[in-house]
């Protein structure tokens, strides 16, 4: 295992580490995202989205609601999942697997999870587990778990 922490003085630097993360995405790996709410979970998919070519056209927002959103990125499909409306449920494993994002993650695509704490029974290992903690009001810590070197 790797880890790391990086400091993120600014939005600029948490788009960078956005690119990072995305030049190191493989088909079929999983990210998930800690943090309180407003740390910068959907802020940093939203440059890793960026980064793989999403058009600045197309929304990169919070699937709350709809639990997943799927983009075609240059590099294959990323899956962002928020399953925060999810996290107090009793069959929170059972809605989650319901969602099939194993499965997607078999078939290449890249998922990028936030509240995904505890569902790596359903979800599959993560390959870089991140955790945003504020810094002050537009500043961020990132504490990155993964199983290989970022590069
Ligand atoms: N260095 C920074 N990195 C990321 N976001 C920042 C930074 N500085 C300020 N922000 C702001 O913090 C907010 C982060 O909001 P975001 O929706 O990404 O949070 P979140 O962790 O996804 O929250 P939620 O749990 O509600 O989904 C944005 O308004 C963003 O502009
Ligand atoms: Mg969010």
């Amino acid at each position: 295992m790797h880890s790391a922490r990086f400091d993120l003085a600014s939005r600029r630097d948490t788009r960078r580490l956005g690119a990072r993360l995305a030049s190191a995405l493989e088909p079929g790996d999983l990210v998930v995202l800690a943090g309180e709410l407003g740390a910068g979970k959907t802020f940093l998919v939203r440059a890793v989205a960026r980064a793989l070519g999403v058009s600045a056209d197309v929304a990169v927002t919070s699937p709350t609601f709809t639990l997943v959103t799927e983009y075609e990125t240059a590099k294959g499909t990323l899956l962002h999942a928020d399953l925060y409306r999810l996290r107090d449920q009793a069959d929170v494993s059972a809605e989650v697997a319901r969602l099939g994002l194993r499965d997607r993650r078999r078939e290449g695509a890249m998922v990028v999870a936030e509240w995904a704490e505890g569902l790596e029974g359903v979800l599959g290992p993560a390959d870089f587990a991140l955790k945003i903690t504020y810094a002050g009001s537009n500043a961020r810590a990132v504490e990155i778990t993964s199983a290989r070197p970022l590069a």
